[in-house]
């Protein structure tokens, strides 16, 4: 076992429930993930989301205490990872390795064989965990979008 990694079978990862709003909420606060709490994560958007079948929202809980989040979706082509957080009493313990080796899983049985994260190029924390997670920068790939609103 690694150094500081503890015991994670009492951690439970389970679907999100639209009741668990407001803790994940306060959990991207506590971990200061950067989310759209007027576009994307809006809890309308949310609960949308989380009725098309390529949905994989999870939480991780220990204690009932939602300690861990990430949302893993694709467009048919791509998987693509986001808002993984973790609360920060909790991390270097495998925690984000165990969401996203689960959205994994799940989106190679779908059929998908890319799985994409884009990260704030300040963020070079997470560019590391994605790194030690087995995946690649692409240095060549710029990132362009077209927005309906500012906060979309
Ligand atoms: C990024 C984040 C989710 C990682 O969560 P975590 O549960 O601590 O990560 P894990 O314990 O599963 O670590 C996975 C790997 O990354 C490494 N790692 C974890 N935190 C690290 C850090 N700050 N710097 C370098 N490596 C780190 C771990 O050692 C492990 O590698 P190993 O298996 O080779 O030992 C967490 O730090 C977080 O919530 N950050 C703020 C939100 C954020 O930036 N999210 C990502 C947006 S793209």
């Amino acid at each position: 076992m690694k150094l500081n990694q503890k015991n994670l079978s009492d951690i439970l990862i389970r679907e999100l429930r639209m009741t668990d709003y407001d803790k994940l909420i306060a959990l991207w606060n506590k971990a200061k993930l950067l989310y759209k709490p007027e576009g994307r994560d809006r809890q309308d958007n949310i609960e949308r989301e989380l009725k098309k079948p390529t949905a994989i929202f999870l939480v991780a809980e220990k204690n009932e205490e939602l300690i861990g989040s990430i949302f893993g979706t694709h467009d048919g082509r791509k998987g693509w990872i986001n808002r993984l957080a973790v609360a920060p009493g909790y991390r270097k313990q495998g925690i984000a390795a165990k969401l996203v080796k689960e959205v994994e899983n799940r989106l190679f049985d779908m059929g998908i064989g890319i799985i994409a994260c884009l990260i704030e190029d300040w963020n070079t924390e997470s560019m590391e965990v994605f790194e030690k997670m087995g995946y690649k920068q692409h240095n060549d790939i710029t990132y362009y979008t077209k927005r309906r609103f500012v906060d979309v």
